[in-house]
């Protein structure tokens, strides 16, 4: 009954992510579903809101006792290997498994020529969150679209068996020319015009506003430069994989590993042609997914086309090289100009990017409209091409559009602060805005000016000393930088269902995931909260399609979605609860209003008279209910009248050796405003995440293709540089105060992200201001120092 409500949450969450204004307008033009706010929040008591508290899975994870996809068992479980095309662009010739099949323990291999029917149109691959085109159909036809390609599962009893017989699958290819490189690319990238309704394209560059190119012209001071960023990789840990269990009668239970289990679901049953009450998807545990389970991976497509070939249960573990083709933060150049007054205010900006995609599907966010947002100008211009390459198509990575259209922007504004003789800081403050410069609208709160003033201070900036190379320590030469961060505060419409039992224990479900950010923990603490129950009396269940519904887990939409979505379902608890309370002879609650009652210590209590109070066991007790079961959806009202969103800034010191060009990140300040912080603990958790791999973007991290084969050369973590403990150094996090009362009752933001928002571009100012270098190509490697 709510699979209308999740489905626009989906929608609404492909138009909101990375789209800023345009995301707001989009909202304001589905006003017919932004429903109002279908619930009273009763103001929490809040003893586990907000405290530093430990995952409730802790436990779980660190003892092993957490299984993750590739870790469930069955009996005669079969295991896949995949076989995966060597060229990059043409056709399967003639393909040979009869020597993998001669090997003692091989069940199958399937092709394109011997599998079972799958669905035929694009239509039927197309999943929640799928950009625009024709989405990856595995072991489909004879058509190769990018190296790496999965062309060839074998099945076998072993899975070293199936991996060794893998490596005796023949074939011939009718190879054609490629293109991987995007700079051979750039004069053919394709131009995304702004479409008429921004609903059609939610991702198109936002209307220019004023006249951008005459003010840059008229401008006192310029500054225009290109910015590149290559594709990167998400490398979680866990490895990609789905266990499959033929339940017979055709049903299957599908462990995968995905930040999505009814996006799965729906996926498997169009592609398989399955009624969805015979395919239940699970995901209880991820070891971290960052944008790449947000789509399904061919993984599971293959696992549950075997499991039905040859009715048992099948387990498909792919390899962290077969993982380099599941998606990857797009390849992109951007180019940035910036005109200003002599006193450091904007007249202009113009922001273009190239980004990479697959010649089979528009994959793209909105990098360039994070300019004209986060300052304060009267003239903007944005332009968006689509460089189509022979590679998979690209995906969100952390923060995607953001990460990197907002590195772009705020090196380019360091850059400016050089050329105007200011303070990058005091630039920031000057070409500060109060207001949504795209929509010009009100933010529903903006504490980034708290984040400047308290980052400052406790990193010390105004000790700066401006010229660069002026700062040493040894052979140091000591750089400081600084930036800006920004993301989108989104929330979809969501699920909840809570069955409190008269022993008063809650169980709450949603068919969430958590994907490593500490989900089950910060449920747990709302609806202790709001229940009025001790953290061990809550148990979450989630992860699991036939629980209520959710969209996937992005774009840091849960922790608000189903933290009010806890509140929702909670108050129906209550109002029952207070109903039955109501039923008590002489029941000090007999005229108390239903939003006149909390629910506290186990009782539920009048707000004005504390002594007036029932417990929960009596209430339930006294009507012989042993059960209190309620489920409800909660949406979110937007009328697109503010703009929603967090903000960071970032203060950085590097040393940089003068000699050899090594360079450490030795201090981060990342302050944070992201309305009310639910878990003190794992926030910062996921703001130092987030830092690290922003050292990551800043200093490591680059896919490299072979543009002679289109084949990725480094798939792999010892080849695919990561920050390692050596690389990091002081970090420091700080939350500001801010109070959100229009986001949602609970003025939560979510912060998944925004934490990596900023950070390379505060290392590659950092480093200009250590050796007077700019460089403008990521990742920052020695090499690039000395040239
Ligand atoms: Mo996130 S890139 O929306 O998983």
């Amino acid at each position: 009954m709510v699979s209308d409500i999740s489905r626009r949450g989906v929608l609404q969450g492909a138009v909101a992510l990375g789209t800023l204004g345009y995301g707001g307008q989009a909202y304001a033009d589905r006003a017919a579903i932004a429903v109002q706010k279908d619930y009273q929040a009763s103001k929490p008591m809040t003893p586990y809101i907000g405290t530093p508290t430990s995952r409730v899975d802790g436990r779980a994870k660190v003892t092993g006792a957490a299984k993750y996809a590739g870790e469930f068992n069955a009996t005669g479980l079969a295991y896949g290997s995949v076989v995966t095309s060597s060229i990059a662009k043409g056709r399967i010739a003639r393909i040979d498994a009869s020597e993998a099949l001669r090997v003692d323990g091989v069940l199958d291999v399937l092709t394109h020529q011997n599998r079972p029917r799958m669905a035929s149109t694009d239509s039927a691959y197309r999943d929640d969150v799928a950009p625009e085109g024709s989405p990856f159909r595995p072991l489909y036809d004879d058509r190769i679209l990018f190296s790496g390609q999965p062309i060839a599962l074998v099945v076998a009893e072993e899975p070293e068996i199936a991996r060794f017989a893998a490596s005796l699958v023949r074939v011939e290819y009718d190879e054609e020319a490629h293109v991987t490189d995007v700079y051979r690319q750039r004069d053919e990238a394709i131009p995304l015009e702004a479409p008429a309704k921004p609903a059609e394209n939610p991702f198109a560059p936002p209307k220019p506003r004023g006249a951008a190119e005459k003010a840059f012209a008229a401008a006192e001071v310029r500054h225009q430069g290109e910015y590149y960023v290559p594709i990167e990789h998400h490398n979680p840990m866990e490895m990609y994989a789905s266990t499959v269990i033929w339940e017979g009668g055709g049903k299957l239970t599908v462990y995968d590993k995905t930040q999505g289990v009814q996006n799965v679901q729906r996926y498997v049953c169009s592609v398989f042609d399955m009624k969805p009450d015979d395919v239940r998807v699970m995901s209880p545990f991820m070891g971290g997914g960052f944008g790449s389970g947000l789509r399904p991976q061919y993984q599971v497509a293959l696992a549950v086309l075997a499991a039905r070939a040859l009715e048992r249960s099948v387990r498909l573990v792919l390899t962290r090289q077969q993982m380099y083709v599941l998606g990857y933060r797009p390849a992109m150049i951007q180019r940035i100009e910036l005109g200003a007054k002599a006193g450091g205010t904007l007249d202009a900006i113009t922001h273009e990017a190239i980004t990479v995609t697959s010649k089979y599907e528009a994959f793209h966010r909105q990098e360039t409209a994070w300019s004209g947002l986060l300052y304060k100008c009267a003239n903007a211009k944005y332009a968006h091409k689509l460089a189509r390459l022979d590679l998979p198509t690209s995906c969100d990575m952390r923060c995607p559009s953001a990460a990197t259209g907002v590195y772009a922007l705020e090196c380019a504004m360091d850059e400016l602060a050089v050329a105007l003789k200011l303070d990058p800081l005091e630039l920031r403050l000057r070409c500060y805005s109060d207001r949504d410069q795209n929509a010009d609208r009100p933010y529903s709160s903006k504490g980034l000016r708290d984040c400047y003033r308290q980052g400052a201070e406790a990193f010390g900036w105004d000790k700066r000393i401006p010229q660069p190379r002026s700062m040493r320590d040894g052979n140091d030469l000591v750089g400081w930088g600084m930036a800006t961060g920004i993301w989108e505060a989104l929330q979809m419409p969501i699920a909840v269902r809570i069955v409190l039992s008269a022993n008063g224990h809650a169980e709450v479900s949603c068919a969430t995931s958590d994907i490593g950010t500490g989900t089950y923990t910060i449920m747990t603490q709302v609806a202790a909260d709001m229940l009025g129950l001790p953290l061990d009396s809550v148990t979450i269940k989630l992860g699991d399609s036939t629980l209520p519904q959710s969209p996937v887990e992005g774009g840091s939409w849960i922790a608000a979605s189903v933290s009010n979505g806890i509140a929702t379902t909670s108050d129906a608890v209550r109002k029952e609860l207070l109903r039955l309370a109501k039923q008590m002879p002489n029941s000090p609650l007999a005229d108390a209003a239903p939003d006149a009652v909390v629910l506290a210590d186990g009782k539920l209590v009048s707000k004005r008279d504390a002594s007036r109070a029932v417990s929960i066991a009596d209430a339930m007790r006294h009507s012989a209910v042993d059960r209190i079961e309620q489920e409800k959806s909660t949406t979110f009202a937007d009328d697109g009248s503010h703009a929603h969103n967090t903000h960071s800034a970032l203060f950085v010191e590097v040393k940089v050796d003068e000699q050899l060009g090594v360079i450490r990140v030795t201090r981060v300040v990342s302050a944070v405003a992201a309305g009310r912080i639910l878990n003190t603990k794992t926030a910062h958790s996921q703001i130092m995440g987030s830092v690290v791999w922003g050292i990551g973007m800043a200093l490591h991290e680059e896919t490299l293709v072979d543009h002679k084969f289109g084949r990725i050369m480094n798939a792999n973590i010892a080849e695919y540089h990561v920050p390692v403990n050596a690389d990091v150094h002081d970090i420091k996090v700080i939350f500001v105060d801010e109070p959100d009362e229009i986001i949602n009752p609970l003025g939560i933001k979510g912060l998944g992200e925004i934490g990596i928002v900023g950070v390379a571009a505060a290392i590659a100012n950092a480093i200009y201001h250590a050796t007077g270098k700019r460089v403008r190509d990521l990742p920052i490697t020695l090499d690039k120092l000395q040239r």
